[in-house]
């Protein structure tokens, strides 16, 4: 079967291309590449031993989506294209509106005139806000977005709901926790631009001498140590999710559905935990100091991860270690090439 996976060529985009490919489906890359590089197909058709796909365009290019769901006989959909920086957002709302929004009722539209029916959506565990109760389940309530960012995934999600019960169609919103790792290659990983505002692309940068050193934000938090706590999921099972979650969208004998799922590991590590794991991982001491809270954090979040494991037949197997293991190994093969 063709998946057309849009924003292909990111970070979680590459991996799960990968993890479909390895499934027995044909992946088909749509991406305009504002915030991926070219050489990603080069690490991809190394791990896969073949050519891949791909298609540059925009998502808010009807035709051009049109052409490729037709010429590309398109299956399924799985569309990452969006724009992700929270603090980028709050200064540009309606970039942010158009981007993430606007090409995802293109790209419905579009699927609903072609008739693919099977919808693959990134969510985000931002749509829960701060929470007391913990872990999050997928009924625990979605709070008014903190973020225009975390806003287009809230929108994004009663987009899908209000379609689903209109039309013929598919859908899955997967709620992602914090994505981290790289292929165990070492060819594929995170290629942040600029100054990464994510932990581990910080973390790993510092290590490698990108950055003079790491500011953890906040230590007077209510957790065990006074840092954050995040539920960080190895890229390679969020990849995997994406797999499970079409399998059950392709099998499934309902005319039209909308479900959604969290994925994470089920447990949370603090941010000083993870840079401990980090430092034994790779044998260095990473230089940091404690700064201010920044604003728009939780304090903590973990996600109860049952469902996709009942629904689905899905769940992580890869360890913190592990994420952080292939993540510095991505950084060593970069090198200081970001500088
Ligand atoms: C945020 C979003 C999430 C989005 C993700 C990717 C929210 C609540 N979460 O996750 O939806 O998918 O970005 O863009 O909006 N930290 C430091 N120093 C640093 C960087 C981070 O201490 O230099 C800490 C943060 O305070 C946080 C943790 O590390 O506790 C993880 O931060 P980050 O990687 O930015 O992810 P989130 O903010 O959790």
């Amino acid at each position: 079967m063709n998946i057309l996976v849009t924003g292909g060529a990111g970070f979680i985009g590459s991996h799960t291309v990968v993890a479909l490919s390895e499934a027995g489906f044909t992946p088909i890359i749509v991406d305009n590449f504002s915030n991926s590089e070219i050489s990603v197909l080069t690490g991809l058709e190394k791990i896969l031993g073949k050519k891949v796909r791909c298609h540059t365009i925009d998502c808010n290019d009807a035709a051009a989506l049109r052409e490729v769901m037709l010429s590309e006989k398109i299956d399924g959909v799985i569309h990452f294209a969006a724009f992700k920086a929270v603090g980028e957002s709050m200064g540009a709302p309606l970039a942010y509106y158009r981007n993430n929004l606007g090409s995802l009722v293109t790209l419905l539209e579009v699927m609903l005139e072609t008739s693919v029916n099977h919808l693959i959506f990134s969510s985000s565990c931002t749509v829960y806000g701060e929470t007391e109760t913990l872990p999050v389940t997928e009924a625990t309530a979605v709070k008014p977005a903190a973020s225009v960012y975390g806003n287009t995934k809230r929108v994004g999600e009663e987009i899908l709901y209000d379609v689903a019960k209109a039309h013929p169609l598919k859908i899955i919103a997967l709620r992602y926790f914090n994505p981290i790792g790289a292929h165990p290659s070492g060819l594929i990983g995170e290629l942040p631009l600029g100054i990464p505002s994510n932990l581990v692309p910080f973390v790993t940068q510092t290590a490698i001498g990108l950055r003079e050193s790491l500011t953890v934000f906040g230590n007077d938090y209510p957790t065990k140590d006074g840092t954050c706590v995040r539920d960080y999921i190895h890229v390679m099972d969020l990849a995997d999710a994406h797999v499970a979650a079409l399998q059950h969208l392709l099998v499934t004998e309902k005319p039209s559905l909308y479900d959604v799922f969290n994925v994470g590991t089920g447990a949370g590590n603090s941010v000083l935990e993870l840079i401990q794991t980090f430092e034994d991982v790779s044998g260095s001491t990473l230089r940091y100091q404690i700064g201010a809270r920044r604003p728009g954090d939780v304090t903590a979040i973990w996600g109860d991860v049952h469902k996709a494991n009942n629904v689905l037949g899905w769940k992580a197997r890869r360890t913190l270690r592990e994420g952080l293991a292939d993540a510095w190994r991505w950084q060593q093969q970069l090198g200081a090439r970001n500088k």
